[in-house]
C-alpha cells in the first residue's frame, strides 16, 4: 500500500515536471525524447496527415521512433509522405489509407484495418478539419453545416473508432486537435467554427470524465493551438501571434507526450490568452478573432 502510494506520488510528480518542460522548451523537450526513441514499438494513427499539423505532427513522431498509420483524401500526399519517412527512418513501419471523413463508415474501417494491420493502437489523434465557416445569417449555412459536420461529427466518429479499439486492448492515448477559437463564442467567420471545436472539447472532456469514472487505463488529450500558418489559413492576413507550421507542430508533440490533459500550444502566449479570453467583455475577445 506505502509502496504504491509512494508510487503514484513520484508518478504524478514527474508527469507534473514533463509538462511544465513541455510547455516552456518543447523544442529541448523534444531533443530528449528524440534521445530516448520513446515511441520505438509503438503506432500512432493521425487523421489529416496530407498537410499543415498533420504532415508535420506525423514527420515529429517518426523522428520519436514511431511507426505510423496515416490518412486523409489526398493519396498522393501521403505516398510522397510515406516515401520520405521510409528513407529517413528505416526501423519504422509507416501505413497510409485515403480516408474521407465525411464517409463515417469509412472512418471505422480504415481504423480497424490499421489496428488489425499493426496489431495495437498505442495513439490516435484527431486531426483532420477544415476552417471556412461564415457569418451566420448571411445565406452560407452550407458551408456551416459541412464545418460543424467535418470538425465536430466526424470527429465524433473517429472518436468512437478509437476508443472501440481502445477499449478492447485496454490501453490507448485519444487526442483531439481543437483550437483557442473553442474558448469563448467569436464573432465573423469563426462563429461556426468556434462552436465546432468547442463542441470537439467538451467531447473530449466528456470521454475524460467517463476513463476517471471507469478507472480505464485510457488517456485523453485535448489541444488548443492558437494561430498556426497552414493551408487553412493560406490566405489569411497576418494574425495574432501567429507561428510557423514547425513551430506549432513542435509544441503540440511536446504537449501530446506530456500526456497533458489540456495545453493551450504554444503555451507562451496561449495558456495566458486562453484565460483572458475565459473572463474578458466579449468586446474585448473580439479583438483576437
Ligand atoms: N492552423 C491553425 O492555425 C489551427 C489552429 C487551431 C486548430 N487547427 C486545427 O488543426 C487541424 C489541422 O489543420 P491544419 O492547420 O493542419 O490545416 P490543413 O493544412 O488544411 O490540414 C487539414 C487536414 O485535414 C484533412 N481533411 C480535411 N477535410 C477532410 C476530409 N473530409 N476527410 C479527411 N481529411 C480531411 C486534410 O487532408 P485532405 O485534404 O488530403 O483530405 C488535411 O490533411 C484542424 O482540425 C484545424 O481545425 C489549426
Amino acid at each position: 500500500m506505502k509502496n504504491t502510494l509512494i508510487n503514484l506520488i513520484t508518478k504524478s510528480a514527474k508527469q507534473s515536471k514533463d509538462q511544465l518542460f513541455s510547455a516552456i522548451q518543447p523544442a529541448r523537450y523534444l531533443q530528449g525524447l528524440n534521445k530516448q526513441q520513446v515511441g520505438r514499438g509503438k503506432t500512432v494513427l493521425i487523421t489529416g496527415a496530407s498537410s499543415g499539423l498533420g504532415e508535420g505532427m506525423a514527420r515529429l513522431f517518426a523522428k520519436l521512433g514511431y511507426n505510423l498509420a496515416i490518412c486523409a483524401r489526398r493519396a498522393e500526399r501521403l505516398e510522397r509522405l510515406q516515401i520520405e519517412l521510409m528513407a529517413e527512418y528505416p526501423d519504422i513501419r509507416i501505413e497510409y489509407r485515403v480516408l474521407d471523413v465525411s464517409d463515417y463508415d469509412s472512418i471505422f474501417e480504415v481504423f480497424n484495418t490499421f489496428a488489425a494491420d499493426f496489431g495495437h493502437i498505442d495513439r490516435v489523434v484527431v486531426n483532420a478539419g477544415i476552417g471556412d465557416s461564415r457569418r451566420i445569417g448571411k445565406g452560407r449555412f452550407d458551408t456551416n453545416r459541412r464545418t460543424v459536420e467535418i470538425n465536430f461529427i466526424s470527429a465524433l466518429a473517429q472518436c468512437e473508432a478509437a476508443m472501440t479499439i481502445f477499449r478492447a486492448q485496454n490501453s490507448g492515448h485519444l487526442v483531439v486537435i481543437s483550437s483557442m477559437s473553442a474558448m469563448r463564442g467569436l464573432p465573423k467567420h469563426l462563429t461556426a467554427y468556434g462552436a465546432s471545436k468547442a463542441g470537439l472539447a467538451h467531447l473530449a472532456e466528456g470521454i475524460r470524465a467517463d476513463m476517471l469514472l471507469t478507472k480505464l487505463p485510457i488517456q485523453v488529450s485535448t489541444i488548443y493551438p492558437g494561430y498556426v500558418r497552414t493551408e487553412i489559413n493560406t490566405n489569411a492576413k497576418p494574425l495574432p501571434f501567429e507561428v510557423d507550421a514547425e513551430t506549432g507542430t513542435k509544441a503540440i508533440v511536446a504537449a501530446i507526450e506530456a500526456k497533458v490533459n489540456e495545453a493551450c500550444v504554444p503555451s507562451l502566449p496561449w495558456s495566458l490568452v486562453g484565460q483572458a479570453m475565459k473572463h474578458l467583455p466579449l468586446q474585448v475577445v473580439n479583438k483576437v478573432s
